[in-house]
């Protein structure tokens, strides 16, 4: 059974970001995947220490965290998934602030010994799974996707994973309401990427 892993970075119950994963988990469910949603905002997480003991050791499977927190569980569902949806409101023109410190966790992707200036992607070279990419914010949709890097942070975070990107859902224009509801256009846009990634 194709399993499908959807990490959000929302801060809130039934905003934008959970209706459109929601939209996402019925069609893919229907469709005979399995998905299973990572809701950030109450998952245990703790800081990266930069102490870099993840990043010693080469070969391609993740590197081990000296910090017993929800990480090393949320990297066994990572490896174990088929397909990914990466999701984060954009705030300050970024990923949150939960979803940047879950993406700074991911260092165990690299091999970075001491003494080597940058990083190696473990998951360079391995076979790719499928990632789907969704954001939101107040502006206009064509000034989020051009002038905040939401979308590029997204990006890296499945590139780190070993995921190719197959799509992306940006939606401007969404904060006039305090409780938004997702305008039809976005939900059969949203629809349409959840067949993509189950396909
Ligand atoms: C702290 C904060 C910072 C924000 N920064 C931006 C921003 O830089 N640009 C923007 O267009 N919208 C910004 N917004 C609006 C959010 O992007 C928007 O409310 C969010 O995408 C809705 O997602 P949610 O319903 O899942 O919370 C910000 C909202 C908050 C609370």
């Amino acid at each position: 059974m194709t399993k499908i892993l959807a990490i959000n970075g929302s801060y809130r119950n039934d905003g934008v970001t959970d209706q459109v994963i929601e939209i996402m988990a019925e069609v893919m469910q229907t469709a005979g995947a399995e998905v299973e949603i990572i809701l950030l905002r109450e998952y245990p997480i703790e800081f990266c220490l930069n102490c870099r003991v993840c990043t010693q050791k080469p070969g391609e499977a993740p590197g081990e965290c000296v910090q017993h927190d929800g990480m090393q569980k949320l990297i066994d569902k990572i490896e174990k998934a088929d397909g990914y949806i990466f999701a984060s409101p954009t705030n300050f023109g970024s990923v949150t602030a939960v979803f940047k410190r879950f993406m700074e966790r991911l260092v165990v992707y690299g091999y970075w010994p001491w003494g080597m200036i940058a990083p190696k992607d473990r998951k360079a070279n391995g076979p790719k799974k499928k990632a789907v990419l969704v954001s939101s914010c107040a502006a206009p949709g064509i000034m989020g996707r051009l002038f905040f890097s939401t979308i590029k942070e997204l990006k890296m975070t499945a590139k780190t994973i070993g995921a190719d990107t197959v799509g992306v859902l940006f939606t401007g224009m969404i904060a006039q309401e305090e409780h938004p509801k997702l305008p039809d256009a976005i939900k059969r846009k949203a629809q349409n990427l959840a067949k993509k990634l189950v396909s």
